[in-house]
């Protein structure tokens, strides 16, 4: 297995528009994030994964892009890009980018020009298709923020492709100047020194030219087996690979729903020349009960099934990136722990554990390294994301099921739980903002922010500091083999770590009930690396507390 600097990195998710605001305008920016890398170095992490900052409409909060070599301008400007990248720079933390090219703005130039006519030498950017009549779109493929996939343009009477919502017009990547564009874009920002990208629904770019009607689940076909893993995703990312990816050492990692490890084997395997890593998505869309909506947990022996899945078959083949959480999902504390104020803590730290000591590059999200909670909803006023605010019209208005069937599900999984702003401190709005934030602040902001965890050494935050200490020193955790233990358990995550002649053994109570461990022989009187609760690991037998996490070292 090669040793890369990106294995090794812990990488930090930053969604711009809620980290931190420095104008007042009540919306987070760039300014905002040069001014907390400081924070972020002393946290100690390695690279910060930037969401969308280009010109954007917001139709999507930055991934319908307008222009790709534009900042927003309620985010700052280049100048400010620049200065950014320049102080994180110094501080030794890398800066990798959102590359969204599956589709873009209907207001980028590229789209405007391509809906004049069907001789505009953009027409072939996107893609274009005659409906069956004039009323009925091409095939029966719904979007996935809801509603056909298809919209008509009465400009040239033909419908055109969005796969998400209808101001994200899919780019159509069998033309060869829309990969040159793509890939000519990407060399300026290389060129600009930014160290790397994360592909939004990169799996989805090549389509199956016939585009046939998909198996009817909800309101809408199937698009899947259609446009996710198309016919040239391969052909086109090595081709990415060639002309960008491998002149520059950057990292990459794609966003691939529905990915099987097989198929992560391709876009990720060691000697592909794709992509350094994929986002699978298993363990966080398995517990859907309406499409993706749901209120229950994912049962614990079938998160480990996944999970541990994943590490044995991507082991020494492909890398594996780790997350809880990120921008699309609910909080992690609120998910799979509790947030109940008696395991909150615990919670939050023993969920840390049991991800950070796994193979792969580790995520976290902005505001998990404090604990940060799912939002107390009251009421449809309170959504500002386009996927809560569609999907309520496609269940409830329309008479599918009933308010309270549904919203359970909707304050459970809605995306806005991740995107309420980072609390910084006890000051009102949490210290995002001096103005109005454009999304409410989560009112336990008093007792969940920054300012109190970076002051308390036995705070989620320090937690999360000494467990990205812990992969610097001991190769173990980056490098060693995985091993599940104790798979029949309902309340017990355990697992064993192997490098030559180290091995680490990490124990993580997913339970809310006092449980008891027997601690495997060459571990009694092993080294503890780090635990969540007071307590001495030398017996043989262990009473563990609720949520309780420990790793031992020999
Ligand atoms: C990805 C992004 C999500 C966005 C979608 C469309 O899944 O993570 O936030 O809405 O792509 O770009
Ligand atoms: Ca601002």
């Amino acid at each position: 297995m090669n040793k890369t600097w990106w294995k090794e990195s812990v990488i930090y998710q930053i969604y711009p528009r809620s980290f931190m605001d420095s104008n007042a305008d009540g919306i987070g920016d760039i300014k905002g994030i040069t001014g907390k890398l400081d924070y972020l170095k002393y946290l100690g992490i390695d690279v910060i994964w930037l969401s969308p900052v280009y010109q954007s409409p917001n139709d999507d909060n930055g991934y319908d892009i307008s222009d790709y070599q534009a900042i927003m301008t309620e985010f700052g400007t280049m100048e400010d890009f620049d200065e950014m990248l320049k102080v994180a720079h110094a501080r030794g933390i890398r800066i990798v980018m959102d590359l969204v090219v599956n589709h873009t703005s209907d207001e980028h130039k590229w789209f405007m020009e391509s809906r004049k006519s069907k001789e505009n030498k953009y027409r072939d950017y996107y893609i274009w298709r005659e409906g069956k009549s004039s009323s009925t779109p091409p095939n029966n493929w719904g979007a996935c923020f809801g509603g056909s996939a298809w919209e008509y343009d009465k400009q040239t009477d033909m419908y055109y492709l969005h796969l998400f919502s209808k101001k994200q017009p899919d780019l159509n990547w069998d033309c060869p100047d829309v990969r040159k564009e793509v890939f000519d874009m990407m060399t300026w920002w290389c060129e600009k020194g930014i160290d790397g990208f994360r592909m939004d629904v990169i799996s989805m770019i090549s389509k199956t030219k016939e585009m046939p009607d998909g198996e009817v689940h909800d309101l809408y076909g199937d698009f899947n087996p259609y446009c996710v893993h198309g016919p040239n995703v391969h052909k086109y990312l090595q081709e990415m690979n060639e002309k960008v990816l491998s002149k520059y050492d950057i990292m990459t990692v794609g966003e691939t729903s529905g990915v099987t490890p097989k198929q992560a084997r391709l876009y990720a395997g060691e000697d592909r020349n794709e992509l350094n890593m994929v986002f699978q998505f298993e363990h966080v869309e398995s517990d859907g009960k309406y499409g993706k909506w749901t209120d229950r947990k994912l049962p614990l022996k079938t998160l480990k099934e996944i999970m541990s899945r994943w590490q044995t078959e991507l082991y020494g083949q492909a890398w594996n990136s780790l997350f809880w959480d990120n921008h699309d999902q609910p909080r992690a504390v609120s998910r799979f722990g509790s947030d109940h104020p008696t395991y909150r803590e615990s919670s939050a730290k023993m969920l840390a554990t049991c991800l950070h000591m796994m193979q792969g590059t580790p995520y976290i999200y902005q505001g998990e390294e404090l604990g940060m909670t799912n939002y107390p909803f009251q009421s449809m006023q309170d959504f500002k994301d386009i996927e809560s605010i569609h999907a309520y019209e496609e269940w409830c208005k329309s008479g599918r099921l009933s308010h309270d069937t549904f919203w359970p599900c909707l304050t459970f999984k809605s995306r806005d739980n991740a995107r309420t702003p980072m609390q910084w401190d006890d000051t009102e709005h949490a210290g995002f903002t001096s103005g109005t934030p454009w999304i409410a602040v989560n009112p336990n902001y008093t007792q969940i922010n920054a300012k109190l965890q970076t002051h308390d050494p036995d705070s989620v935050f320090h937690y999360y500091k000494k467990l990205i200490a812990l992969r610097k020193q001991y190769p173990v955790i980056v490098y060693g083999k995985y091993e599940l233990l104790c798979p029949e358990s309902d309340d017990l995550f355990v697992y064993t770590r192997t490098l030559e002649d180290t091995k680490m053994l990490v124990v993580c109570s997913f339970t809310e009930k006092n449980t008891t461990f027997e601690i495997p022989e060459p571990f009694t009187n092993a080294q503890c690396l780090i635990s969540n609760m007071n307590h001495s690991y030398q017996n043989k037998t262990i009473q563990l507390q609720p949520y309780e996490a420990f790793v031992l070292f020999i």
